[in-house]
């Protein structure tokens, strides 16, 4: 195995703005061809057209050959259905936050992909443990050699938005874990030009732990009406120097994915502090999701 990670070809499951910007950096930096699915072909397009966006303005300035991008374009190609990944050596799930929905998704992973690839989810909170459990082949016992094998290359790859621009990637390990997934894991971040932190499966990991209170706290001043919205970004942008409000960071994140966070933070600690706010719950009962659908705290075009 050349690479210290031994990807030779990337399986992304998932063409919204995380697996597109994940996509995006292992083609272009890890430089490993990677095979895209989505069930919805419109999301592809987009995503697409946004990598074509991306690569022109790095070349447009200067940070990459027009050779680059366009080697960086060609290694991407879009397959259908989970069958089309069948022969990769990793895979990363970036679908939307919902237990179920991932539980059953590395089900089907254990029973197409090679029983040596990894398993990479790219979930914000929800327990890989959890998640590893569900990537055991039918009939196979948990305790088994088989089933130990086959949960212990599951493992917590939590990227950033915009995954292009954020330097950090969070590793998160299973129970199940092995060090060797975790180390081949990290290699393939940090070949993707991330700078890699490790944290243990508790709900939110380090990241959203810290995170989701803060951004709930500012909803909840909002709901108080402890300070208008604009008064709530502008001390944080301003008085704490964050690049982005706490409201402006919540419709970017997406409103929806923040209440699907917190209620896992809530629910996986029982601790009231990370009880979601009503405000945030009824915006998501509105269907306003923030950036993604134009109308969160703000409205967008
Ligand atoms: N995709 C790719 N690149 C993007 C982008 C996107 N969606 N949005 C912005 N960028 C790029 C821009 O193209 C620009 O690149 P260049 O330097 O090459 O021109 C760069 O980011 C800066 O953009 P702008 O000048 O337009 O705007 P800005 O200076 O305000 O920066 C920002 C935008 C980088 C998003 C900045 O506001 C920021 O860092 N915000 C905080 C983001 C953050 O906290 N992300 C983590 C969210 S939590 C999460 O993702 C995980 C979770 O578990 C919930």
């Amino acid at each position: 195995m050349s690479l210290p990670h031994g990807i030779r070809t990337l399986g992304v499951l998932g063409a919204g703005q995380m697996g597109l910007g994940i996509a995006f950096v292992a083609a272009l930096r890890a430089r490993v061809p990677v095979l895209l699915h989505d069930r919805s072909p419109e999301q592809v397009t987009k995503g697409l057209a946004l990598m074509d966006k991306l690569l022109a303005k790095d070349v447009a300035k200067g940070r990459i050959t027009s050779d680059a991008a366009k080697d960086a374009r060609g290694l991407v190609t879009v397959v259908d259905g989970l069958e089309g990944l069948r022969d990769v050596d990793m895979v990363v799930e970036a679908v939307s936050e919902a237990l179920p929905l991932k539980q059953s998704i590395f089900g089907s992973f254990a029973a197409t992909l090679r029983p040596d690839a990894i398993l990479a989810s790219n979930t914000s909170s929800i327990s890989i443990t959890k998640i590893a459990a569900a990537a055991i082949p039918e009939g196979v016992s948990p305790a088994s050699e088989a089933g130990k094998q086959s949960a212990g290359r599951v493992v917590g790859l939590h990227f950033f938005n915009p995954v292009p621009v954020m330097k950090l990637v969070e590793l998160i390990s299973a129970l199940q874990t092995t060090p060797e997934t975790l180390d081949r894991a990290r290699a393939f971040a940090i070949a993707c030009g991330k700078e890699v932190t490790t944290s243990k499966d508790v709900p939110g990991f380090v990241s959203n732990a810290l995170l989701m209170p803060f951004i709930n706290e500012a909803i909840m001043c909002l709901e108080k009406g402890t300070a208008t919205r604009d008064d709530i970004d502008t001390t944080l942008k301003l008085g704490m120097n964050h690049p982005m409000g706490p409201l402006q960071l919540a419709d970017f994140i997406g409103l929806d994915t923040c209440l699907a966070i917190q209620q896992t933070l809530y629910e996986g600690t029982r601790d009231s502090k990370y009880r979601p706010s009503v405000l945030l719950e009824r915006m998501v009962d509105a269907q306003w999701y923030g950036r993604k659908n134009g109308k969160g705290f703000y409205e967008y075009d």
